[in-house]
């Protein structure tokens, strides 16, 4: 009986079957507890000396069982390290790399360049008021101009910002009419518009503000001159034409030479040899006096770009709905731009 089980521990390589073995030699239905079982029917002679063996083979049997069971678990653990080791002689599954948006990077250039002249960076919320967005800005209720900006209302009193103009309203206040402002402010802006090729809701502005004592309109052409040429180039000539806006008199807006592309966006200005950038103009005497600078002593010029609209012009894209649609495949051409 002792051979038999020692024979089988030895050879089962199985946890499973082990665990039968012993329950087969020393479970309640076991050979070898039946053979102690038995001991009743036998002489008292023959008692202890059947007795003495059957605790020897079953101590026996205990210890091969105890010993093949730490085996067995150690060669388990083993086998399982060694099917989950990391192979890292493997080739790596490539990461997709993702990159600034096209209209961030054009922002931060722009941001960059207007810093090194010495304007800070500002920024307001996209959720504004009508008074911010319109009265401080010489919009009062009824103004015609209003129209030029078909607005998304909130409620009467909240909308979202049709332009980032009303971030100098707010930073003007802030500075209590007495210090100097000099900054920029980039942004979304939304209006009512049905998206196509040309047009979105949602949109992207930068907007400048200079108020300081004797700011004047050629410090206005002199700012606007570097831009241009920092970002389309410095073989761009600038003019500006007589426009309109309710919040600068007198106003303007700029164009810039042409082959500012000299791909697909660039036939928009081969008539003419020149392409609208931006808006302009001095500061309403009434926004200043407004925002609480004696617009005696302090003048100031404001104006305001369409990112969107230079990214199209710089890199010739035709669909500006390609800024909001999400298609890496657009999305990747501009990451290293
Ligand atoms: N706020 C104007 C717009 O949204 C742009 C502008 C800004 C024009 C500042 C003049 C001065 O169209």
């Amino acid at each position: 009986l002792q051979n038999e089980a020692l024979d089988s521990i030895s050879k089962t390589q199985d946890l499973k079957k082990l665990q039968e073995i012993k329950v087969s030699f020393l479970g309640k239905k076991g050979s070898l507890t039946s053979v102690l079982r038995g001991m009743g029917k036998l002489s008292k002679e023959e008692r202890p000396i059947v007795g003495e063996v059957a605790n020897r083979v079953r101590s026996s049997i205990t210890a091969a069982i105890e010993q093949k069971n730490e085996e067995l678990e150690a060669k388990a653990i083993e086998k399982q390290l060694e099917d989950e080791a990391i192979d890292v002689t493997l080739p790596g599954r490539p990461v997709q790399v993702g990159g600034k948006h096209v209209l961030t990077k054009l922002i931060e250039e722009i941001e960059d360049l207007f810093i090194g002249m010495g304007f800070e960076v500002q920024e307001g919320p996209e959720v504004e008021t009508d008074f911010f967005n319109f009265e401080a800005l010489n919009l009062p209720p009824n103004h015609p101009a209003r129209d030029m900006q078909d607005t998304f209302y909130i409620t009467n009193e909240l909308l979202l910002r049709t332009h980032t103009s009303p971030v100098q309203a707010r930073t003007m206040r802030e500075y209590k009419g007495k210090k100097p402002v000099k900054m920029i402010c980039p942004g979304k802006v939304y209006r009512r518009d049905n998206d196509d090729a040309t047009h979105s809701h949602q949109f992207t502005q930068i907007e400048g503000l200079y108020i300081d004592r004797n700011v004047r309109m050629s410090d206005l052409k002199g700012v606007l001159n570097n831009f241009a040429k920092k970002i389309f180039g410095q073989d761009r000539e600038i003019r500006l034409r007589p426009s309109f806006f309710p919040f600068t008199e007198p106003s303007v807006e700029m164009d810039i030479s042409c082959k500012i592309c000299g791909g697909k966006g660039c036939s928009v200005c081969k008539k003419s040899g020149w392409i609208e950038i931006l808006g302009a103009g001095m500061v309403h005497p009434k926004v200043l006096e407004m925002a609480g600078y004696d617009s005696k002593e302090f003048s100031g010029f404001a104006f305001g770009m369409g990112p969107d609209r230079i990214a199209m012009l710089k890199y010739g894209i035709d669909d500006i709905r390609q800024f909001y649609v999400n298609d890496t495949r657009f999305l990747k051409q501009y990451h290293n731009a």
